[in-house]
């Protein structure tokens, strides 16, 4: 059985398509998702699927090795980040390598790095006047969103498209993708 943790610090939309994508099969499950925000959707989600939460605050995350010992101890064979808003420590990335995904919601190397997150990733590209929008999903190193690029996929955008109409058209592509991805991923999970 592969065991999957999912960080999540927002609402959890992409944290429940995994989930749901998941939960008949029985070689995977989603055995753990972990936030940062006491007050994340996420959580209310996470109980209505019977999956285990955790919620840690910064100083755990950075000054102690819980987090890390956490998923070791519950044997997590991939960790999935899914609008998880902190810089995760090195540690924790040495200690999954090419074992730890991410999405940003835009198609990398365009749109990423600090500050580029929700809202302001498609405000961004409205501004600029694109005319395509996407998701990126990569494997994170210690670099914001520079981590190897492993999928996208692109949407076109419309000339009256509101930052809010390219978030939804994002969204469908990430809840389209990110699970499929998920599972291919550990397909091929690296010893
Ligand atoms: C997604 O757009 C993801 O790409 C970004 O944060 C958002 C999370 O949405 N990194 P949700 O919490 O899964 O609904």
């Amino acid at each position: 059985m592969k065991r999957i943790a999912i960080f999540a610090s927002g609402s959890g939309s992409n944290a429940e398509t995994i989930a749901h994508h998941f939960a008949d099969r029985p070689d995977v499950q989603v055995s753990l998702i972990l936030t940062n925000n006491p007050d994340a959707g996420v959580i209310q989600r996470a109980r209505r699927l019977h999956i285990p939460v955790v919620v840690f605050d910064r100083k755990t995350f950075y000054e102690t090795d819980r987090i890390l010992e956490l998923l070791v101890n519950q044997k997590i064979d991939l960790v999935v980040l899914a609008g998880f808003m902190m810089l995760i420590p090195e540690k924790l990335i040495r200690a999954f390598p090419e074992k730890m995904v991410n999405i940003h919601p835009a198609l990398l190397p365009k749109y990423g790095g600090r500050g580029m997150y929700g809202h302001f990733v498609h405000e961004a590209v409205v501004a600029a006047g694109e005319r395509q929008s996407g998701i990126t999903i990569h494997f994170v190193n210690e670099v914001y969103d520079e981590g190897k690029i492993i999928f996208q996929a692109t949407c076109d955008l419309e000339n009256s498209d509101t930052p809010e109409d390219v978030a939804r058209k994002v969204q469908l592509l990430e809840h389209e993708h990110y699970p499929a991805m998920v599972d291919k991923l550990l397909s091929n999970l690296p010893e």
